[in-house]
C-alpha cells in the first residue's frame, strides 16, 4: 500500500512498489487525459531550499496535469528558516497545509528528518549528495521504455559519482534487478563512496569495475548514465576547475558505442555532452526529462491514495 508513505530514497520503495508506479506511469503516457482529475482538490507542498528548475517544474507540472495545486517556495531566504524556524515546525505547519511535500535540501538526511515530522507523504527531491529517488524513477521509466527491462544492462556511470546524487539512487535501485553490471567511469577524486560498494554491490554480488577513461569502457556499455560535476559541492575551487573537463562526450568518442545504447543524463548539463551528441538518435536525456513528469504524475497519485 502506498497512500501516506514517505519515499527518502530507492530502498524506501519495494521492487514491487516501483513496478506499481513505473507501471501507472506508463499508462499515463499512453493517455494522460484520463488521469487529468484524479488528484482534484488536493494540494502538493514543493520546499526548495536549494536551488531547482527542471526538478521543482516537473512535481509542479505533475500535480498540475492530475487536477491538483500547487503551494510552496523555491527561495528558502524568502521564509521562516532565516527567522529560526526549525525544520521539524516548516514541515508540522505544512502538513497542516497540504496532501504531500516534495523536498529538496543541501543536507544530507533532511528529507528523512522531515518525515519524522510530518502527517502526509514526504517526497526527497535531493538531499545534498545522498539521494535523489524520483530521479531513479524517472531513469526507470526511460530505460524500460528504451531498452525493454531493468536487467541484464552493462550500465556506465560517468563523472561526478562521489557527489552526484542521482547515481547513488540509481546505482542502488539497478542493484536490485538480475544481471546488470556497472563501469564506475570517473576521476579517482571523484570516485563512488565506499558505502556503495561496500553496502549496495557487495551484497548484491554485482559485477562492477573502476575505470578513468570513458574511451576504455564506452563499447562494452548498453547505458551511458552522464552526470556533472557538482561545482556546489566543491569546498575548493581550484579542486572543481582541475576537474570540471574530466569528461567530454562528442561524436568522435561515440563512434566506439553499440548502436542500441542509449545516453542517459539527469541534467543540467554544463559540458559532459557535446551540443553535438544530440541529434543522435542514442541521445535520450531530453526525453527522459518527459518520463520524469510522468513518473512523478505516478508516484503522486499513489501516495495521496487517488488511485
Ligand atoms: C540533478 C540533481 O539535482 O541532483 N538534477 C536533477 O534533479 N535533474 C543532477 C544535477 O544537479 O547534476
Amino acid at each position: 500500500m502506498l497512500t501516506g508513505r514517505h519515499v527518502i530514497e530507492p530502498g524506501s520503495l519495494t521492487i514491487q512498489e516501483i513496478d506499481e508506479i513505473c507501471g501507472l506511469a506508463e499508462q499515463i503516457i499512453v493517455d494522460p487525459a484520463a488521469f487529468s482529475d484524479v488528484c482534484r482538490g488536493k494540494i502538493l507542498a514543493t520546499l526548495f531550499f536549494e536551488p531547482s528548475t527542471r526538478t521543482r517544474l516537473s512535481f509542479e507540472a505533475a500535480m498540475q496535469r492530475l487536477g491538483g495545486s500547487v503551494i510552496g517556495f523555491s527561495d528558502a531566504s524568502a521564509t521562516s528558516t532565516t527567522k529560526g524556524e526549525t525544520l521539524a515546525d516548516t514541515i508540522r505547519v505544512v502538513s497542516s497545509y497540504a496532501d504531500v511535500i516534495a523536498m529538496r535540501s543541501p543536507k544530507e538526511g533532511a528529507a528523512f528528518l522531515a518525515s519524522e515530522y510530518s502527517s502526509i507523504p514526504v517526497i526527497n527531491a535531493g538531499d545534498g549528495g545522498h539521494h535523489h529517488p524520483t530521479q531513479t524513477l524517472t531513469d526507470l521509466v526511460t530505460i524500460r521504455a528504451m531498452k525493454g527491462s531493468w536487467s541484464g544492462h552493462t550500465i556506465g556511470l560517468c563523472g561526478d559519482l562521489k557527489f552526484g546524487r542521482t547515481v547513488h539512487s540509481l546505482a542502488k535501485a539497478l542493484s536490485r534487478y538480475p544481471n546488470n553490471k556497472f563501469v564506475l567511469i570517473s576521476p579517482n577524486e571523484l570516485s563512488i563512496p565506499e558505502y556503495i560498494i561496500n553496502q549496495v554491490f557487495i551484497p548484491a554480488g554485482i559485477e562492477f569495475k573502476q575505470v578513468e577513461r570513458l574511451e576504455d569502457a564506452i563499447q562494452e556499455l548498453d547505458i551511458l548514465y552522464m552526470t556533472r560535476v557538482q561545482k556546489e559541492r566543491f569546498f575548493n575551487e581550484q579542486d572543481y576547475i582541475r576537474l570540471k573537463d574530466s569528461y567530454i562526450l562528442d561524436k568522435e568518442k561515440m563512434k566506439s558505442a553499440k548502436d542500441n545504447m542509449i545516453i542517459l543524463h539527469p541534467l543540467p548539463r554544463v559540458n559532459e555532452i557535446a551540443p553535438e551528441v544530440d541529434e543522435d538518435p542514442r541521445a535520450a536525456y531530453f526525453k527522459q526529462v518527459k518520463y520524469g513528469m510522468f513518473a512523478r504524475m505516478a508516484l503522486i497519485a499513489k501516495l495521496t491514495g487517488s488511485l
